[in-house]
C-alpha cells in the first residue's frame, strides 16, 4: 500500500506575509486529514515563513528548485544544504517550466537528481510531454527519455526517497485535465519503466503523482486509478478551500 502525498507547487506566488497565511490556514483545515502527506512548496523567500506556520503540524516543507553544486559562485542559485536548512525534506526538480523557460534538459536533471538524493532530500521528479508530442503520438517515447536519461546512473535504495510527477504540460495551468485513462495509462508505463531500473518490487512502492488542473472536482476519480498516488497541484493550492478540499479526496 502506498501513502499518498498531495503537494502544492506555489510557484512565483505569494510574499512572506501572504505565504505565511495561507498556509496556516491550510494547517488549520487539514489538521485532522489522514488521506495523505501533505507538502507546501513556496517561493524561497516564504520558505522560512511557512517552516514556522507548519510547525508541530501534519504538513511538509518543500522548495521548487535547487542547484547541483554544494556552493561557490553561483550568483542567483540555492544549494540543497540551504533548503535543509530553511526545514525542507522535499525539493521538485525538472518541472516543465523549468525545461521550457530555463532550459534545463535531461543530463541538468540528472545532475540535481543525484545530488539531492545523495543529501537526503526527497526529490519530486516531474516528467510529462506537450501537446505536440501527445498529437505526434510520442507520449511514451518522452516519458522512456525523461525517465532513463533523468535518473541514470542513479540506484535507489529507498523506495520512498524518491517521488515522480507525472505532469501532461498541456494540462498544467489550462484547466484541461488528462482523463483518468490517459492518466493511469502514463503512470502504468513510468512505473513499468521503473521495475525496469530497480526491479518490480522497489518501482511498487515509489509514489507516482499527477499533476496538470487537478481540482476538488476530479481529485477523487484520479486518486481512484491504481497507479496514481497523489497529485502536485499548482493554481489549486493557492487557496485555502480548494487545497484543502483536495486533501480530502
Ligand atoms: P496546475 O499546475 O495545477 O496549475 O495546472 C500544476 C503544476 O505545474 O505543478
Amino acid at each position: 500500500m502506498r501513502t499518498p502525498i498531495i503537494a502544492g507547487n506555489w510557484k512565483m506566488h505569494k510574499t512572506t506575509l501572504e505565504a505565511k497565511a495561507l498556509a496556516a490556514g491550510i494547517v488549520e483545515k487539514v489538521k485532522e486529514a489522514k488521506e495523505a502527506q501533505i507538502v507546501l512548496c513556496p517561493p524561497f523567500t516564504a520558505l522560512g515563513a511557512v517552516a514556522e506556520a507548519i510547525k508541530g503540524s501534519n504538513v511538509e516543507l518543500g522548495a521548487q528548485n535547487c542547484h547541483y553544486e554544494d556552493k561557490g559562485a553561483f550568483t542567483g542559485e540555492i544549494a540543497i544544504s540551504f533548503l535543509s536548512d530553511a526545514g525542507c525534506k522535499y525539493v521538485i526538480i525538472g518541472h516543465s517550466e523549468r525545461r521550457q523557460y530555463f532550459n534545463e534538459d535531461d543530463a541538468l536533471i540528472n545532475k540535481k537528481m543525484k545530488k539531492v538524493l545523495s543529501s537526503g532530500l526527497i526529490p519530486i521528479f516531474c516528467i510529462g510531454e506537450t501537446l505536440l508530442e501527445r498529437q505526434k503520438k510520442q507520449t511514451f517515447d518522452v516519458l522512456k527519455r525523461q525517465v532513463l536519461h533523468g535518473l541514470q546512473e542513479i540506484s535507489l535504495s529507498d523506495p520512498l526517497k524518491l517521488v515522480v510527477a507525472y505532469e501532461p504540460v498541456w494540462a498544467i495551468g489550462t484547466g484541461v485535465t488528462a482523463t483518468k485513462e490517459q492518466a493511469q495509462e502514463a503512470h502504468r508505463y513510468i512505473r513499468d519503466l521503473l521495475a525496469g531500473l530497480w526491479g518490480s518490487q522497489t518501482a511498487e512502492q515509489v509514489r507516482i503523482q499527477y499533476g496538470g488542473s487537478v481540482k476538488p472536482d476530479n481529485i477523487a476519480e484520479l486518486m481512484a486509478q491504481d497507479d496514481i498516488d497523489g497529485a502536485l497541484v499548482g493554481g489549486a493550492s493557492l487557496e485555502i478551500d480548494s487545497f484543502a478540499r483536495i486533501i480530502k479526496f
